[in-house]
């Protein structure tokens, strides 16, 4: 599995993903990931932070489902399907294009949630994730203020994997993963 696998508006999912999906907190993660995910939610739990998993793997059909049925709520509101696809597409990866599918993207909420907060940052869920994420290899996907970059509006709850050490450094830093991927990581000496 490569971790630092893109998968954005331009990148599809691969059609050939090596993928061994487990479970973790009731959602299916891939291997490395899930493990990483129970560990930082125990991290959390013994800081006395309780973190509800909410959505972790979906398959292309899933994402599909999502995809068709907030156009169709956009729709409703009266807009045509060019604006609502245009509007739909801020929150919610084409399907074929959603981190989702690599089994590396899990999204977070508070314990007596059952979907994602738009204020999930300040929550004590949302603020531990902020600063205990990369200590298990995952970092903030959609970061507030870089929406031009991503395509995707500011996202609180949505986290993907990419492995300690690598996720150390995008947070240090500040970067976003295409950044890391493309410029950054080639000039670094780090073991893959
Ligand atoms: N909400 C993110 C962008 C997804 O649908 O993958
Ligand atoms: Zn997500």
């Amino acid at each position: 599995m490569d971790y630092l696998i893109i998968v954005d508006s331009v990148h599809k999912v691969p059609c050939k993903l090596d993928l061994h999906l487990v479970n973790a907190a009731n959602v299916m993660m891939e291997q490395r990931a899930a493990e990483a995910l129970n560990s930082l939610l125990r991290a959390a739990m013994s800081d006395f932070v309780e973190i509800k998993a909410l959505s972790g793997y979906r398959s292309e059909e899933y994402q599909q489902r999502l995809w068709q049925r907030s156009v169709a709520e956009y729709m409703c509101d009266g807009l045509s399907k060019d604006t609502a696809e245009r509007l739909c597409a801020r929150y919610l990866a084409r399907p074929g294009h959603s981190e989702h599918e690599t089994g590396l993207a899990v999204d977070f909420c508070s314990p007596d949630w059952d979907d994602t907060q738009d204020d999930f940052y300040s929550t004590e869920q949302g603020r531990w994730l902020c600063k205990n994420a990369a200590r298990f290899g995952f970092i903030l996907r959609y970061p507030r203020m870089k929406e031009h970059l991503t395509g995707i509006a500011y996202e609180p709850w949505h986290y993907r994997f990419v492995g300690e050490e690598h996720a150390k450094i995008i947070r240090e830093q500040g970067l976003k993963l295409e950044e890391y991927v493309y410029y950054y990581f080639s000039f670094l000496p780090i073991e893959q």
